[in-house]
């Protein structure tokens, strides 16, 4: 990324000539698929795919924000004293939500702020690019109100902006793992309590390729907050007889034994995912800790499974991808990643043949679905943090 550039773009829009730079990562999640609105675990790692801001204070009361991925949309202008949803502000929302929220959390931010984004995290691609613009203004205004926010604040301010602001019903993994993120490690993280512990990731002659199936993410709100409310359900029915607060709260025998209680068709399959994700998510970690990336990659195919068969949410594109990727040679293992209904899915492939694989996959995927998919390397990055000068 050439900063110096942003900067320069930065100040022949905005004038003034002492902004600093900020960068907030995308993220991946190597498994524990909707599993953190389950009280589950999930396991992300931040990227190096991510948002870059460059920012200064104003002397007013007013907060200008342009991003480059959206230029025809122009500079995007509210004031701090109106800092209500507005539909026509578009993605400039998420930094108003943040704002918006650290306000009324009681943090002072008494003056406007210019803001000059640029991502390049692909749009709409599940890798998180709203969790990334939030906790890029997080940072910003952490840093430049002297606010002294706890990272753990911000990261909860995010999910405030996506559950109470744009309305999408999402659970904390996404801005967890942008905002405490940390380079070559995953997060596993409980989301139940918030105690997380960072793994590193130590691939050896792997990487993990990020494949993007380039299919917009249509219905995937309604559908994600449906899939949300089935879980409800059938957490509701095991509640009738089972002290518990969350699905993730039992081990496969436990939910076995109990199915019962639940006994409709979709919602067994839902909490079925829920419940044998969770205990998937803590067999890789110990799978990683012990460099045992044979059984690191069944996991990961067993994932897709059941996110495919019993959470229904993978869809012909992203299971195309992943199934091609299962053929092939130095391939250990590839699921879907994020939330699903297209977006991006990860495989991890043995370095010396990730030329062959791409290609082929690519073909196989282009044949099938029309267009083709597109292919980048996973670097785990930092959480989002000023950059140095
Ligand atoms: C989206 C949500 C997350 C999580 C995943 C599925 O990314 O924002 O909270 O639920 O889907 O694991």
């Amino acid at each position: 990324m050439d900063l110096t550039k942003l900067r320069q773009s930065y100040i022949n829009l905005f004038g003034d000539d002492h902004p600093s730079a900020y960068f907030a990562p995308g993220r991946i999640n190597l498994i524990g698929e909707h599993t953190d609105y389950n009280g589950g675990h999930v396991f992300p790692c931040a990227i190096t795919l991510g948002t870059y801001g460059i920012a200064q204070k104003r002397s007013d009361t007013t907060i200008n924000v342009f991003s480059e991925n959206f230029r025809d949309l122009g500079i995007i202008s509210f004031d701090l004293n109106d800092l209500s949803y507005d539909k026509k502000d578009n993605w400039a929302n998420f930094p108003k939500g943040m704002f918006h929220f650290l306000k009324e959390k009681g943090y002072s931010i008494d003056k406007g702020i210019n803001i000059y984004i640029y991502g390049n995290i692909p749009n709409g691609a599940g890798l998180s690019s709203s969790a990334s613009i939030e906790l890029l203004t997080g940072v910003i205004a952490d840093n430049l109100f002297h606010l002294n926010c706890d990272r753990i604040e911000l990261v909860k301010t995010g999910k405030q902006v996506e559950n109470n602001f744009i309305g999408v019903n999402s659970g904390i993994m996404d801005q967890f793992a942008v905002g405490m993120g940390q380079a070559d490690h995953a997060i596993l993280l409980d989301t139940n309590t918030l105690k997380y512990d960072l793994i590193p990731v130590k691939l050896n002659d792997h990487v993990i390729i990020i494949m993007n199936t380039n299919k917009r993410r249509e219905l995937a709100d309604s559908k994600y907050n449906e899939r949300r409310s089935e879980c409800e359900e059938a957490l509701a029915a095991l509640q009738t007889r089972l002290d518990i607060h969350s699905l993730g709260a039992l081990d496969n025998d436990a939910f076995d034994q109990n199915t019962y209680l639940i006994n409709k068709e979709n919602l067994l399959k839902r909490a079925r995912h829920a419940v044998s994700e969770n205990q998937r998510t803590l067999k890789a970690k110990e799978a990683l800790i012990h460099n045992d990336l044979l059984t690191f990659g069944k996991l990961i195919n067993a994932s897709h499974v059941s996110l495919k068969y019993d959470y229904e949410v993978t869809g012909k594109e992203l299971d195309t991808l992943v199934e091609t990727a299962w053929q092939e040679e130095g391939v250990l293992g590839a699921r879907m990643t994020g939330a699903g209904f297209g977006g991006c899915a990860i495989a991890l492939v043995e370095k010396s043949h990730v030329d062959a694989f791409t290609k082929h996959v690519g073909q196989v995927y282009e044949e099938k679905i029309g267009y083709a998919p597109s292919f980048y390397i996973a670097e785990i990055a930092d959480g989002a943090k000023r950059l140095a000068e």
